[in-house]
């Protein structure tokens, strides 16, 4: 077998893909007290309970302030419909543009949070701010999530969940991806029994038959 060969391209955030989310911040203080938005992809799950995520902000970021004075951020997933608006949201800052307003977005504001959530997301998580952690360029928040929020279109009648369907944004080396539909597995598939994968991986994405037309010049 012909072995790969390797070049060092140095020490840098490599890590991809990595998820494009457009978090939800609002400030308490004046000037910084508008619903503002921005992009983020140094996101990531950092505790699973009690559930906790992480966001790395610059501090030059108008959104900077406002986390640190609200204590708190709404993470909001992204699908393809909202990748050009996650885009806009990580080139424009809320210092001189209001980005709902420019984008035409719906708020949706929920118990216990100051600031809104795009109202189109997916979904999106509610977080309160547990620890700021200085590392260089960016701080990273990590914050509790209190509530998860999905849209009702991504259930099935039997409450099961299937967010495959939401296209979800994938970024990988500068660009936007939008995820396949139809999964390559499931956690654990590569050890389950050929009925569960039957069950999980190709029925639910068996497409349906064509319907038969009459074909030209032949009677019905
Ligand atoms: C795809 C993408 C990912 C980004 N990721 C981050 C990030 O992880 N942390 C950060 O501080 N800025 C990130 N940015 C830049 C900010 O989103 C951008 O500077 C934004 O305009 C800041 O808005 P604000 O000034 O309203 O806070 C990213 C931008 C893009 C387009």
């Amino acid at each position: 077998m012909k072995e790969n060969t390797y070049r060092a391209i140095g020490a840098t955030t490599f890590l991809s893909p990595v998820p494009a989310v457009v978090v939800s911040c609002r400030g308490t203080q004046e000037g910084f007290d508008a619903d503002n938005l921005i992009t983020i992809a140094w996101a990531g799950v950092v505790n699973s309970d009690p559930p906790m995520l992480s966001v790395s902000v610059r501090p030059e970021r108008h959104s900077y302030p406002q986390i640190v004075q609200s204590g708190e951020f709404i993470v909001n997933l992204i699908d393809k419909p909202l990748c050009k608006a996650a885009d806009f949201c990580g080139v424009k800052s809320g210092r001189d543009v209001d980005k709902f307003a420019a984008l035409g977005l719906d708020k949706r504001y929920v118990e216990g949070f100051s600031c809104a959530a795009i109202a189109s997301a997916p979904a999106f998580a509610c977080c309160k701010v547990e620890q700021q952690i200085h590392l260089g360029t960016h701080d990273m928040f990590i914050g509790r999530v209190h509530q998860v929020y999905v849209r009702e279109d991504l259930f099935d009648e039997d409450g099961s969940l299937h967010l495959e369907r939401a296209g979800l944004i994938a970024y990988a080396h500068g660009q936007y991806f939008p995820l396949r539909e139809r999964p390559e597995g499931f956690f654990g598939y590569s050890v389950a029994r050929e009925e569960v994968i039957r069950r999980r991986l190709i029925e639910p994405y068996k497409k349906p038959a064509p319907k038969k037309t009459p074909g030209k010049g032949r009677k019905a």
